[in-house]
Order: structure tokens, then C-alpha cells, then sequence
């Protein structure tokens, strides 16, 4: 299996690192558009599989995208990353054009690829690329719900005191600090929900502290998360190539689902060889429905300014 990453920044070399490091493909192209940037990175990678044990292929690359030619999967991270005090929605106008020519590049020498959306303003950068990639829908899934999904899981495990792998919380609606919906309601402890561990207060505050989740990392850093952004990229990777048919919630079009059409949003969807391959309805109450109802307005409304763009 061979793997594209694009953008060789933060997210995309944590994202191929993870992906050779567990040897989840055979090959990764690392492609940035910085010169040396792809090839730096690779070449510390490399050297560091041979303390690993790794058998992944290396291939570099500075805007050459005859290098990733029939890649299985493609992840695009480039673009810029948000600054403390800055919205993910507030990088729109530099990443749409990126992305937008990225993604024209990309189906051109890879036309049989899945493609993983990680840029941001994700939602709309998805929408962006189903319609410049003409691809089956299937084959493009935005990455936020898995790690949305991951930062809730933490938040709920230190909540409860307990370890992280018997809790199974997950997130949906827009990637954006007001958009995304922790489902608190569905959030179990081993089967169990946790609203009986734990007060009501106490999952409010859980949940507020995981939709900030990606903005308290960026005050602490000086720019986004990049490790669990990578391994959350790379884990919707693996259950693509490995086929595991793994229920993650990711931003893909709707269609009636959830109420919505003509919009990508955050919903829970298996994820195998084909990409999304079905949408799973959570029957949401009458509250959760409203909360992504009023998501999908604002990501609409973000998606809206694409058309302003000179594209
Ligand atoms: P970064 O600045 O470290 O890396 C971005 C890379 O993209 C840079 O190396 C840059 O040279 C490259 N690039 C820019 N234009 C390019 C082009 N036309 N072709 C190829 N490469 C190009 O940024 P970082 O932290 O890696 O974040 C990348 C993106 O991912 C940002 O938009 C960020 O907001 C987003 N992000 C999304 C997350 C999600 O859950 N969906 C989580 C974390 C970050
Ligand atoms: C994150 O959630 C900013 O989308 C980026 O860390």
C-alpha cells in the first residue's frame, strides 16, 4: 500500500511518521512545497527505522507529484495552522487555494485514491474538494471527528479516574471550537453511561474543555497540536488500507442524513478499503439534533465564503 502525505509540516511528518513507524503502509510520499523540507524529514524517518525496526518505504518530494502517482490513500495537511487567538475558520483564504490546486494535483496522478482531508477550515475544506475532485463521494473523508473524538475520550477518562480504553465517547457536528457536539449522552464506561459516574457539571465542563481542546494546545504552543492530529489522521489511514470497518466519525457529505443536504459535516461512518462506506444514524434527541442543526448553519455559512474566493 502506498500512502501520500501532503504537507510535510507538523501534522503531515507526524501523520507519515506514524504511518511508517507503525507500518501501516508500505511506501509514504512525504511532498511539501518548501524545497528540502519532504526531504529532511524522510531522511531522519528513515534513519529512525532503522532503531524501529520499520519496513516503510521513503519517498520525498518538493511539489513533484509524479512521485505519488497511484497512491492508495492521500492525507492533505498543507496550508497554514492557527495562531493563538485565532479560529480555524479564519484560515480560509489561504487554505482554499491551496488546497483546491493540491487536490487537482493529487487526483490527477493518484485518480483511484481515498483522500483524507485534514487542512483547515476542515468542514469546508472537505465540501472544497468534492467538488474539485469529481471523485466518488466515498472517497473523501474529512479528519476532525477522530480527534475531537480522542481529546473527549482523555477529558472523560480524567473525569472518571479511569483508563481512557474503557471509555467510548464521540464527537460530531463541525471541527470548530462552537460546531463540534460531544455526545455526552452516548458516552459509556464500559457499556455503562458515564452520567452515572460522574454529575451532570462535570460532563458539561468535559465537554467545554473538548471543544476548546484545539484551542488550549494552540495557547500552549504558539501554533496547532500536530501528535494527535497525526495519529488521529493516520489511524482513519489504517482502517482504510487494513479494511477494519471501524466506526469513526468523520466529515463526509450528508444527504438527508442528520437532516442535512449539500454540506459536509462531523457523523459517525465505517470506514474500510472503499473509504466511508456507510453512515451510522445515532438517533439523536431533540437537543443533540438542534446543536447539529445550528453546526450545520455555521458551517454553511463558512462554506459560503468559498464562492467569494477568486478559486
Ligand atoms: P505547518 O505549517 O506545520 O505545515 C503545513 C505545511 O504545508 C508546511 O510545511 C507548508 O510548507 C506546506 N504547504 C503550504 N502550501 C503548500 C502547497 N501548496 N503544497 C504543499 N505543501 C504546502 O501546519 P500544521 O500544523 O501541519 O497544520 C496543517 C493544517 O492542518 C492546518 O491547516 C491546520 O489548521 C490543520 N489541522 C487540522 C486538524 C484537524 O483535526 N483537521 C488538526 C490539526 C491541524
Ligand atoms: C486542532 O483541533 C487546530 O484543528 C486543529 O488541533
Amino acid at each position: 500500500m502506498k500512502a501520500t502525505v501532503i504537507g510535510a509540516g507538523n501534522v503531515g511528518a507526524t501523520t507519515a511518521d506514524v504511518l511508517a513507524y507503525r507500518q501501516i503502509v508500505d511506501e509514504v510520499v512525504l511532498l511539501d512545497i518548501k524545497e528540502g523540507v519532504s526531504e529532511g524529514k524522510s531522511l531522519d524517518m528513515l534513519q529512525a527505522s532503522t532503531l524501529s525496526g520499520s519496513q516503510t518505504r521513503f519517498i520525498a518530494s518538493t511539489n513533484d507529484y509524479s512521485l505519488t502517482a497511484n497512491s492508495d490513500v492521500v492525507v492533505i495537511t498543507s496550508g497554514v495552522p492557527r495562531k493563538p487567538g485565532m479560529t480555524r475558520e479564519e484560515l480560509i483564504g489561504v487554505n482554499a487555494g491551496i488546497v483546491k490546486s493540491v487536490v487537482e494535483q493529487v487526483v490527477k496522478y493518484s485518480p483511484n485514491a481515498i483522500l483524507v482531508i485534514v487542512s483547515n477550515p476542515m468542514d469546508t475544506m472537505t465540501y472544497l474538494a468534492h467538488k474539485v475532485a469529481g471523485l466518488p463521494q466515498n472517497r473523501i473523508i474529512g479528519m476532525g471527528g477522530a480527534l475531537d473524538s480522542a481529546r473527549f475520550t482523555i477529558y472523560l477518562s480524567k473525569a472518571l479516574n479511569c483508563s481512557p480504553a474503557d471509555i467510548q465517547g464521540v464527537v460530531i457536528g463541525g471541527h470548530g471550537d462552537t460546531t463540534m457536539i460531544p455526545l455526552t449522552r452516548l458516552a459509556t464506561y464500559k457499556g455503562v453511561p458515564v452520567s452515572q459516574f460522574v454529575s451532570a457539571d462535570v460532563l458539561k465542563q468535559v465537554a467545554a474543555d473538548t471543544m476548546v481542546g484545539g484551542a488550549t494546545l494552540t495557547k500552549l504552543l504558539g501554533t496547532s497540536a500536530w501528535y494527535a492530529p497525526g495519529a488521529a489522521s493516520a489511524s482513519v489511514v489504517e482502517a482504510i488500507v487494513r479494511d477494519q470497518k471501524r466506526v469513526i466519525t468523520s466529515c463526509v457529505p450528508l444527504n438527508g442524513e442528520y437532516g442535512q443536504n449539500d454540506i459536509c459535516l462531523g457523523v459517525p461512518v465505517v470506514i474500510g478499503k472503499n473509504g466511508w462506506e456507510k453512515i451510522i444514524d445515532f438517533k439523536l434527541n431533540t437537543e443533540e439534533q438542534d446543536l447539529f442543526s445550528k453546526s450545520a448553519e455555521a458551517v454553511r455559512n463558512m462554506n459560503s465564503v468559498l464562492s467569494t474566493l477568486s478559486l
